[in-house]
């Protein structure tokens, strides 16, 4: 059954599908995380509890996530804009295995604008 709502519970199971995915890449993406995180299961559980709180924060308004997303890719080592299609084709997959379409689509919604203010700093 897929999730009408968003809650904390949905959004670990979208932290769990999608970031399984990622590693797994092999467009690229996948190698870009695994030299950031790491390959350990705790790097990856603390990984996915940050950017669990990010969406939370996003979607829910509460969350205890304290960061700055837009510096944290600055500081990564340059890689192709198309990257970030494989990144949100990786998303949309998990988010239509999850949620029911207009929530997914919602959520899609706001990760895409999300990716063009990255992109539009990261490549200007
Ligand atoms: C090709 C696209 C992307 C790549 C390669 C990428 C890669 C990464 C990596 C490696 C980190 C870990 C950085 C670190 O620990 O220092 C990270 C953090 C993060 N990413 Fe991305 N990312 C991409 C797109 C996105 C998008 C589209 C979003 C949101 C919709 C996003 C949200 C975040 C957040 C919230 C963090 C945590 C930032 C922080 O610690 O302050 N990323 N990303």
């Amino acid at each position: 059954m897929k999730y009408k709502e968003i809650t904390n519970e949905s959004i670990a199971k979208l932290m769990e599908s999608f970031y399984e995915a990622i590693r797994e890449d092999e467009s690229g993406l996948g190698e870009i995380f695994n030299n950031k995180i790491g390959t350990s299961e705790e790097a990856w559980d603390a990984h996915k509890a940050k950017i669990g709180e990010f969406w939370k924060g996003m979607l829910i308004g509460q969350s205890e996530f304290r960061g700055n997303p837009m510096q944290a890719h600055m500081n990564l080592d340059p890689f192709p804009p198309e990257y970030f299609d494989n990144w949100l084709n990786l998303f949309k997959k998990s988010l239509d295995s999850i949620y029911e379409p207009e929530i997914a689509d919602m959520i899609l919604m706001r990760a895409q604008m999300i990716a063009n203010r990255f992109k539009s700093v990261l490549y200007s």
